[in-house]
């Protein structure tokens, strides 16, 4: 984006918080925005700059609050306006920024324009929301699925039309065609923007800018127009992070979407590292063995297409992904070891890193049995698709255990007691049961914990230049067992070396390589001085900061 040259964004970490499952402030078994504002000084520590909230309106959270009855309005069972001003206000008492959620690509269907909609073909907001008449011969206009399952067209029996949804059918698409209702959403921003927030992530961008009688859906011909619209009559000239969601973005989009003159967004989430290890056929329900050889190939491919315009985000997970230990890392053997490497690795790339709630302890991959424990519309949608498809229920739960969303989503682990100590009530999904050992307050108590080990790497960043604007180099591509990179700035070089494996390793360093300097980061032990052949314990990590030679 083009109105400072070195935002405050680059050297941030951005800490995720999914409310309903964060801290619950009145026992209610929902997490709230009193819970978060309780925790404020939690995350002060641990050196975070923004917050970024997952959706926290009002909503009949069929899709968890994705699915959004009132822009303007916070949910009951997260709060009031008023608890929203003053969780502001607080967090930026202590150098924090709010950034919200911006739900726009659709609505809940129990949003006052959809209902509006629904009264008839000539309400003032039927246009706000995409209806076709049914295929000749009868039937869905087309064959465009949901991401959630099924069609992506529901019939609307008393207007005698159907309407679009990518999502569930409680999650009508917004025609982004129509002005007024573009004008209306812009709005919306500014009154919140207005309320001194930091910034939006913006939930599947890529998806606004659709031509659904043409089949497109994502990237759609209009899309960079709307973003830059948007801009122009929002955020531009604010001094606030943007963040689209966007699973369709290659290097080239990103550019697009992030370029220093294009007025659109500070950055992108892009998934490629995501779906590279998902089956080709099954997608995330048939769990495929994790390839450390792909996975430096998508992120070096990515740290080289933003290396002079655009900017990186950095993440291994978020409220719809596993826990990043579980899927990348070791939890039987080397759970610490295993969560610090991956943090190192991801924390001295380029980009912005966020950091998803209780990934920073170490949380885990929770492992229900049945299908009564799963609360996600996603999972239990594609439970009922793929055990109609033939498939056992048994896989279907083994797949849901590897990648469903509720890994992400069960409580905050705060401490050993009944709850983990998220509720006093009964919680609304179930708390992991290691509980008990991964939690906040025995991670507080040992210095060399992972959450240690994440604040002290969210200091570096705001310490060293190179780690924020530093070229990325990759060494031994091909080798399937070592992730090393460097990153150089002026005269200064940060070598970065990472065992992906519970195997120990001998690895041959190339000689540009052999480098003396002061060990920022590492997992076991610090090493200063890089000779020719390093013996490297499982999932060992560490960095070198040294002068280039
Ligand atoms: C992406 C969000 O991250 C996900 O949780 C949600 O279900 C969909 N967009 C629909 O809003």
């Amino acid at each position: 984006m083009s109105e400072a040259k070195n935002p405050w964004w680059h050297t941030a970490t951005i800490y995720q918080v999914y409310p309903r499952s964060f801290s619950d402030s009145n026992g209610d078994g929902i997490g709230d925005l009193p819970g978060i504002i309780h925790r404020l000084d939690y995350l002060a520590d641990l050196g975070v700059s923004a917050i970024w909230l997952s959706p926290i309106f009002k909503s009949p959270m069929d899709d968890n609050g994705y699915d959004i009855s009132d822009y303007r309005e916070v949910a009951p069972e997260f709060g009031t306006l008023a608890d929203f001003d003053h969780l502001v206000a607080e967090a930026k008492a202590r150098g924090i920024g709010i950034i919200l959620d911006l739900v726009v690509n659709h609505s809940s269907d129990e949003h006052p324009w959809f209902l509006d909609a629904c009264t008839g073909r000539d309400s003032r907001y039927r246009d706000f929301y995409i209806w076709r008449d049914a295929a000749p011969g009868g039937g869905v206009p087309n064959d465009i699925p949901s991401i959630f399952g099924g069609s992506a067209w529901s019939f609307h029996e008393s207007t005698g039309q159907y309407y679009f949804h990518q999502f569930t059918r409680r999650q009508p698409d917004l025609n982004w065609e129509n002005p007024e209702l573009r004008a209306q959403v812009y709005e919306m921003m500014n009154w919140w923007l207005d309320r001194g927030i930091a910034g939006f992530r913006m939930d599947v961008i890529d998806l606004i800018g659709k031509e659904p009688d043409r089949g497109i859906t994502a990237e759609g011909p209009y899309l960079h127009r709307y973003l830059q619209e948007m801009h122009d009559k929002t955020y531009g000239g604010r001094d606030v992070l943007t963040v689209g969601e966007a699973w369709s973005a290659t290097p080239s989009s990103a550019l697009l979407y992030s370029g220093r003159d294009r007025n659109e967004l500070s950055m992108v989430f892009q998934f490629e590292h995501v779906t590279q290890a998902w089956d080709p056929e099954h997608g995330k329900w048939r769990p495929r063995d994790f390839d450390l050889v792909a996975l430096k190939k998508v992120l070096g491919k990515w740290q080289l297409a933003l290396a002079d315009d655009g900017w990186n985000s950095l993440f291994w997970g978020n409220h719809d992904l596993p826990r990043a230990v579980s899927k990348y890392g070791d939890i039987s053997g080397y759970h610490t070891e295993s969560a610090k490497m991956l943090a190192t690795v991801l924390h001295l790339l380029k980009g912005t890193p966020y950091v998803y709630q209780g990934e920073e302890i170490g949380m885990t991959n929770v492992p229900f049995t049945t299908i009564e424990q799963y609360k996600d519309v996603e999972t239990l949608n594609m439970h009922r698709l793929h055990l109609e498809a033939g498939l056992s229920p048994d896989d279907f739960i083994a797949g849901a255990n590897a990648n469903g969303r509720d890994n992400a989503r069960t409580p905050m682990q705060w401490t050993d007691a009944e709850h983990a100590g998220f509720t006093t009530g009964i919680p609304w999904i179930e708390v992991n049961p290691n509980f008990r050992h991964i939690n906040v307050d025995a991670s507080l108590s040992d210095s060399s914990s992972i959450l240690n080990h994440y604040r002290a790497l969210i200091q570096l960043r705001k310490q060293h230049p190179v780690i924020v604007y530093g070229r990325y180099q990759s060494y031994l591509d091909q080798d399937p067992q070592f992730f090393i990179y460097t990153r150089t700035l002026g005269d200064q070089r940060l070598l970065v070396i990472a065992n992906f494996s519970a195997k120990e390793g001998t690895l041959e360093l190339p000689e540009e390589l052999h480098l003396a300097g002061q060990c920022i980061s590492y997992n076991y032990r610090p090493f200063e001085r890089l000779g020719a052949t390093l013996q490297l314990k499982p999932y060992e990590a560490f960095a070198v900061l040294g002068a280039k030679r």
